[in-house]
């Protein structure tokens, strides 16, 4: 594997938990341990990953050059820590506009970011943390309007939890969901916006047994579930480009169709910071007020 060395240049909580959490063949690549608080009552524990470029931007927003690859240039050790971070979790959450931009070969295993550690995180998966082989992917839509022929929804191993509103749900099983083995449609209530995040978090926890959930949607839900205070953590992968911007081609930032004020903007604290090479590995924690 041809990755570039991975140091840790600061760390605010060991970087080895004392039972030792990571098979060594992963942590020596991560560099340093990986463990989560457990999950407050009645939610999952939340961290989102993200990779943006130095100005903030997190999708160029160009027909079939709007993923994450664009932003990060499919770099090796970003790709290793999605990995790891998919293989840590109960269950991956996706909005549908990632799922559209991701393609129709997304599949949210985690081996299908970094195929060279597929043995290393299922070993760690299902030895280590003794979870089932592969993480619940859940999809939230509210017009149902989603592509039911993506990879996602046809990997046997793969169960999909679609979050909708009784519409959508509607206009899923007329697309042919009811026939999908491993696909489940929930319709929750909505108002004019959209399903309630909390409802979404109290689902999974209640219904579905998610106690560590990872945030892969894009930054229309990243906003939401951070105005409810769901976000715990934030996994920020700063690529050295920078992508900038105008105003007749919008480019998004890690939040969209939110805004705090300065007196309602979340603060983080620093957990670690890790490099390769000119990639920075930031994990923050959401302060307390
Ligand atoms: N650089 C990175 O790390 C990174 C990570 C993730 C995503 N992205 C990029 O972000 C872009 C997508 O952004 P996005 O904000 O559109 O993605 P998103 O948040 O994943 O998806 C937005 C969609 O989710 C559904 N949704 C959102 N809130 C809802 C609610 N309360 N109730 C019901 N449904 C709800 C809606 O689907 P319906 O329209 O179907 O109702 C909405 O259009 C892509 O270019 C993707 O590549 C980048």
């Amino acid at each position: 594997m041809a990755m570039e060395p991975v140091h840790t240049l600061l760390a605010t909580q060991p970087i080895a938990s004392p039972e030792g959490v990571l098979p060594e063949d992963l942590r020596a690549r991560y560099g340093g341990d990986l463990f989560f608080p457990l999950a407050p009552e009645g939610r999952p524990y939340c961290i989102a990953n993200f990779v943006s470029t130095l100005d903030g931007v997190v999708s160029f927003n160009l027909p079939g050059q709007s993923g994450g690859d664009q932003i990060s240039h499919a770099n090796e050790e970003d790709r290793f820590t999605m990995g790891l971070l998919r293989a840590s979790v109960d269950a991956i959450l996706v909005g549908s506009g990632t799922l559209l931009a991701t393609g129709p070969e997304g599949s949210w295993l985690p081996e299908s970011v970094y195929p060279a550690a597929k043995e290393w995180y299922k070993k760690y998966r299902t030895e280590v943390l003794r979870k089932q082989e592969y993480p619940l992917v859940v999809i939230v839509t509210g017009s149902g309007e989603l592509d039911l022929a993506s990879a996602v929804f046809h990997t046997p191993q793969t169960r999909v939890l679609i979050l909708t509103t009784e519409q959508g749900k509607v206009t899923l099983a007329h697309s042919g969901s009811e026939a999908l083995a491993s696909v489940e449609v929930k319709a929750l209530p909505s108002s004019g916006k959209g399903i309630a995040p909390s409802a979404i978090f109290t689902l999974l926890r209640q219904e579905a047994g998610v106690e560590l959930l990872l945030h892969e949607a894009g930054p229309t839900l990243f906003g939401e579930f951070l105005a409810g205070g769901f976000i715990d953590e934030l996994f920020l992968t700063v690529a050295p480009q920078i992508a900038g911007r105008s105003p007749e081609h919008p480019r998004p930032g890690l939040v969209e169709k939110t805004q705090f004020s300065p007196a309602t903007a979340p603060w983080w604290k620093l957990v670690s910071v890790r490099n390769a090479a000119d990639y920075l590995f930031l994990r923050y924690r959401r302060s307390l007020p």
